[in-house]
């Protein structure tokens, strides 16, 4: 982990860069992690290592459902409109919204400094705050031509240090790269 606090990105993306289908649809990611039979490619190791979750509304909504809960740290919804999470989450999940440095400085301040940053639009919008220093990224070889995208256009060029690959089962390709701002 990069020295504290930071703001980490943990997502899987197809190689034309989406994080879901169209539809939100997620069904090549299960698909391809079934056939890998390869654990949870190091996810709760990378949990251990964060303080908190910063997640947007929409993936929050993807993930409500899951059974077992699988974040085991506490889990900070972004949300202009929802004010409590849902009734089956209370205790672990927590509302909060304002600009992304508002948002880190406030959860630095509460103790909280290693900050996993989930969700397509929340991500954006961190990185083109220069606000993202570390993406592990793990890339499924599939074409979705559409979806939900994990970059989009910037203000100019953010360089990234690529720090380490795994190739996992599956053909996943897992690489981690660390934010240059010396570059
Ligand atoms: N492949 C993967 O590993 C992976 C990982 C995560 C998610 N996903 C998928 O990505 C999709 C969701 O991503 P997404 O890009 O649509 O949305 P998202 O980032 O999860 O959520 C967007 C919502 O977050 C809220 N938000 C974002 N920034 C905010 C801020 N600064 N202040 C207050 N609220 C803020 C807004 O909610 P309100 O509209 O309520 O104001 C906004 O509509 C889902 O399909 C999910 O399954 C995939």
């Amino acid at each position: 982990m990069p020295a504290r606090p930071c703001n980490i990105v943990y997502i899987a993306t197809s190689l034309d860069g989406y994080i879901a289908g169209r539809d939100d649809d997620m069904s090549w990611l299960p698909q391809q992690i079934d056939e890998a039979e390869a654990g949870d490619f190091g996810f709760s190791e990378f949990l251990d290592g964060i303080d908190a979750i910063v997640m947007g509304r929409r993936t929050l909504e993807a993930v409500a459902d899951f059974d077992p809960w699988p974040y085991t740290k506490p889990l900070f919804v972004l949300s202009r409109n929802m004010r409590k999470p849902p009734a089956h989450l209370k205790g672990k999940v927590h509302c909060t919204s304002g600009s992304p440095r508002s948002i880190v400085q406030d959860l630095n301040r509460r103790g909280y400094a290693r900050l996993y940053i989930d969700g397509g639009e929340t991500i954006r919008h961190f990185l083109e705050r220069d606000m993202i220093d570390r993406m592990i990224i793990t890339q499924v070889p599939v074409l979705l031509g559409g979806g939900v995208p994990l970059f989009a256009e910037l203000e100019r060029p953010l360089n990234f240090l690529h720090r380490e690959w795994r190739s996992l089962a599956g053909g996943l390709m897992m690489s981690i790269y660390d934010r240059d701002r010396d570059a």
